[in-house]
């Protein structure tokens, strides 16, 4: 069976980054079904108007080829003061321009949110699906995951999961992800939909 190819776009550009760790764990368990590759996003300048289009800098071109040719998104949404990272959302205003050009438009995609704190990224997941809505992304509704309390000793730097339930929702989460890109991919498929129409 062919498998999906996902980008994975992490908002936290920390080194040792629990996103990044959870971006593995799910790698790892839906390796059957998805290839998941990480985009870098810690070299794209501040989004510009000015500076797009013919102007555009070679890592907005790099970073927007990656998401065409992927069939979905995951993404890895850290909380910054309730909201996503402005790294995250620098991204998202990167790949949904110029406009009319959308890298995101009909990509399916999925949410996940951590933290060291007790609420999991609640804030920063729902306003990172709130411009998913606006960039026009089928994002899986359910299972939400906002994986709270994290620490090392539950999720090791390779991305290892010792903890049962986490490793029970990762798996989980990783699943229904799966079938969350086979729905919308076949279901576009049977539409005739163009994946670059911008809706
Ligand atoms: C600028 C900043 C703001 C933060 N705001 C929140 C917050 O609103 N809620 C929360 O639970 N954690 C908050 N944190 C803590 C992050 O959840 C924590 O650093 C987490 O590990 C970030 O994800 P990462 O491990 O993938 O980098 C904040 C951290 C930073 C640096």
């Amino acid at each position: 069976m062919t498998k999906h190819r996902i980008a994975f776009i992490n908002g936290s550009l920390r080194k040792d980054s629990f996103h990044g760790r959870l971006g593995l764990a799910i790698t790892a368990a839906a390796t059957d079904r998805l290839a998941i590759t990480a985009l870098q996003i810690d070299d794209l300048p501040l989004y510009n108007q000015d500076v797009d289009g013919d102007a555009a800098p070679p890592s907005y071109r790099r970073f927007r080829k990656a998401l065409q040719a992927s069939d979905g998104v995951l993404f890895g949404s850290p909380e910054y003061n309730r909201s996503m990272s402005g790294a995250m959302k620098n991204a998202i205003d990167v790949g949904s321009r110029p406009y009319g050009q959308s890298s995101f438009a009909r990509k399916p995609a999925a949410v996940f949110s951590g933290s060291p704190g007790m609420t999991g990224g609640f804030g920063s997941n729902h306003a990172l699906r709130q411009s998913c809505v606006f960039v026009d992304m089928p994002v899986m509704p359910q299972p939400e995951a906002y994986w709270g309390l994290l620490n090392d000793d539950k999720l090791a730097a390779d991305g290892s999961v010792n903890d049962e339930m986490l490793a029970k929702f990762v798996a989980g989460f990783a699943k229904a992800f799966a079938d969350w890109i086979d729905l919308i991919v076949a279901g576009r498929a049977s539409l005739a939909l163009d994946p670059t129409q911008q809706g």
